[in-house]
């Protein structure tokens, strides 16, 4: 069974507390784009299940997040043998893009549908919330504010018909070690998330585009939050609406009115940096 497994990138990320747990409680405009990885997931050769990709660096075995989700779908449907899934990877890694949860939650559903258990997409998310924080929303899609951990889900409007060039440099940044720099209560500017979901409702692109921001901006090294500002200024000068970081980083994205625009966007970045791409709201 082949499958494609959508990126996300952040309309506005915002952090409300840390919790007991360790976690902190978040609250997320979540927009799934059509770059995506492809992935093949078979009944499994051997013994026990494999994860390959095309990139040699990521982990094979039980922690790769596609194996995981498929022990953590065994485990809770009670249904399902080993399998083997290759990826063919698009979604740049440690990127702030969900590209292992977006992998982990295609694997949730090619298993939902290759045993014919029958779970609601609901159902699969609530099996996703163990393998990583964005797997529900990577299982749901479209655009959806996410709260909690990130596994409280309220569906939102559609973004309106838009282009979205992303750019990821190249570093990554440790989520663990961002949420650990982050003192909640110091936070000073955040996303106006309701005028977000308002601008949503009414079909605004400019008006969403606005008020898009990401609190984890505020607490980059001072090097990183310079290069990610000054893709941010080379978006918005190419025409961009809006442009903010995803996630907890370093990719960058715009969003656009004009296809032409966009693709100028896409051309000066691709001066600089490799991980440049156009893509889609995907819904
Ligand atoms: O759930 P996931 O494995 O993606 O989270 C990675 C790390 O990010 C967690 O171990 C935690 O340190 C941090 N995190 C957090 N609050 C969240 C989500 C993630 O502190 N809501």
């Amino acid at each position: 069974m082949e499958l494609s497994a959508n990126a996300k990138i952040n309309l506005t990320l915002d952090i409300l507390r840390r919790r007991e747990d360790g976690y902190h409680d978040l609250q997320m405009v979540m927009q799934a784009v059509t770059l995506a990885d492809t992935l093949t997931v078979t009944p499994a050769q051997g013994a026990e299940g494999q994860a390959v990709s095309d990139l040699h660096f990521l982990p094979t075995g039980d922690k790769n997040l596609a194996q995981m989700a498929a022990a953590a779908f065994r485990e809770a449907a009670g249904l399902g043998g080993e399998v083997d899934v290759s990826i063919q990877k698009h979604i740049p890694v440690c990127a702030g893009l969900a590209g292992g949860s977006a992998d982990a939650a295609a694997v949730l559903i090619a298993m939902n549908r290759l045993t014919g258990a029958g779970l609601s997409p609901a159902g699969l998310a609530k099996i996703g919330e163990r393998v990583g924080s964005d797997v529900p929303f990577c299982v749901l899609g479209g655009t959806a504010l996410a709260e909690g951990r990130g596994e409280l889900l309220t569906p939102l409007s559609s973004l309106p018909p838009c282009h979205i060039v992303i750019c990821k440099p190249p570093f990554s940044i440790s989520t663990p070690q961002l949420f650990g720099r982050v003192n909640v209560r110091k936070i000073v500017r955040r996303p106006d998330t309701a005028g977000v979901i308002a601008a949503l409702d009414a079909g605004d692109l400019a008006g969403v585009a606005r008020r898009m921001y990401n609190v984890f901006e505020d607490v980059l090294e001072r090097r990183r939050s310079a290069e990610i500002n000054e893709i941010k200024a080379a978006l918005i000068d190419c025409g961009a609406l809006g442009a903010s970081m995803s996630g907890s980083g370093p990719s960058v994205f715009g969003l656009f009115d004009s296809r032409d625009s966009a693709q100028n966007a896409c051309a000066r970045l691709r001066e600089t940096y490799r991980d440049v791409f156009l893509c889609a709201p995907a819904r």
